[in-house]
């Protein structure tokens, strides 16, 4: 009896070459998973396809909210980013298809699971270890891992296969995108020289074009996630959705990154994240107000703790979940409102508050209503130099 296997697809050649691969070269019944996680542009025609190609079975998820509220929430709240740049929006998407393919060779009794990651990347990794974590048993294929052919050689394979090939000229660059970032890899920008050019970005203008006037945006948080926007309460996905056209038309969220892949490589990527880069930056600015000065220094600490785990592909490990704990009881009083303004490239923080700010007036001012006593520094003073000025006297040349 043939085996089946749960392919995740995204419609595109590689992985739409993948479905007869894997029927000639395995002898596999090959059902296809689509998941939108935001972007897609037409779920029901990229299902057609796969059927149409061959696959005895095509299953489509929006897991758009799913994505929002399990992975990328936390992240936000973790403040994640990699190597102090990359949002880790491909990063986060990728443990979400390894659960959702999971979940689907499951419902269809299938013993193997397929994706259409190359051998040099890291979504390889976190889709394989993903897998891995959830469901050991079962086997993962990656068919352009093994089958070593080149562009042109897959186009061949699909005419001979009678498999659509897009007509229109091929993007020069290698594009994953979803409601968190967009990342944009190879082609001229495999040259570090090179500025990106424009036809790179989609999401984004240039901080040239972006308007002459600046807009200014206010965003509600509750216990570290953003639940509005200028007062008005939105469902997480239309609030990304909102901020992210917003952000995009004022020039916000390019990113151009020399990166450190997990399996050793540096590789020169650049990313669109509007909504991204304006909620990361918000929500750091609400927790500078509303933590204190150890939970904001210690919390930094594990921020780069936790983007590396997502980033190599560990999202589904003790070590995040452990973490995620940390972060979750960091978040209790991160309540509050940022007003930013977005203008010509730059999100700016121009407001905060917080039922929960540490910030006092009284004993931050220097105007009357001063309630900071000032009497009580020196003696402050005194015993924090204590240890100084001790070794000051007996060992001249260390303190120096
Ligand atoms: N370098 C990024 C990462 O590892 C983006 C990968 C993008 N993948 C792609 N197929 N273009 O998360």
């Amino acid at each position: 009896m043939t085996e089946k296997v749960v392919l995740a697809y995204s419609g595109g050649l590689d992985t739409s070459v993948a479905i007869r691969w894997l029927q000639e070269k395995y002898n596999l019944k090959v059902i296809t998973l689509t998941v939108d996680i935001g972007n897609v542009p037409d779920l029901e025609a990229i299902r057609q396809k796969a059927l149409k190609i061959g696959a005895i079975k095509a299953i489509v998820v929006d897991a758009k909210e799913t994505f929002v509220k399990s992975f990328v929430f936390p992240a936000l709240q973790a403040d994640a980013v990699y190597e102090g740049q990359y949002p880790l929006a491909t990063a986060l998407g990728r443990p979400l298809i390894a659960q959702l393919l999971v979940q689907a060779a499951r419902k269809e009794r299938a013993g193997l699971v397929a994706h259409g990651c190359t051998g040099k990347g890291n979504d390889q990794v976190r889709i394989d270890v993903g897998v891995g974590a959830l469901a050991p048993d079962l086997k993962v294929i990656a068919p352009a891992r093994e089958w070593r052919m080149s562009r042109e050689q897959t186009i061949e394979y699909a005419r001979a296969h009678n498999i659509p090939v897009p007509v229109t000229k091929a993007s020069p660059y290698s594009i994953d995108e979803n409601l968190w970032g967009r990342s944009i890899e190879c082609g001229v920008l495999e040259d570090t020289w090179n500025e990106p050019p424009e036809d790179a970005f989609l999401w984004t203008k240039s901080a040239e074009k972006a308007p002459a006037k600046p807009a200014y945006l206010e965003i509600g948080f509750e216990k570290g996630i953003p639940v509005s926007l200028n007062g008005r309460r939105l469902q997480p996905v239309v609030l990304i959705q909102k901020i992210h056209s917003l952000a995009g038309k004022h020039g916000i969220g390019r990113i151009d990154h020399v990166e450190n892949r997990l399996v050793g490589i540096k590789s020169r990527e650049v990313y669109e994240a509007p909504a991204a880069t304006v909620l990361l930056r918000a929500h750091q600015a609400l927790e500078d107000l509303v933590l204190t000065k150890d939970q904001l220094r210690f919390k930094a600490i594990v921020a780069a703790e936790y983007a590396e785990l997502i980033y190599n592909g560990l999202w589904f490990s003790s070590m995040r979940r452990d973490l995620a704990a940390y972060v979750e009881s960091t978040q209790k009083y991160v309540t509050g409102t940022i007003r930013v303004k977005l203008f010509k490239g730059n999100c700016q923080i121009v407001g905060r508050r917080s039922p929960y700010s540490l910030y006092d007036y009284s004993l931050a001012t220097y105007d009357k209503g001063d309630a900071f006593d000032q009497t009580a520094s020196p003696g402050f003073i005194h015993i924090w130099g204590l240890p100084v000025r001790t070794q000051a006297r007996v060992q001249p040349e260390q303190g120096k």
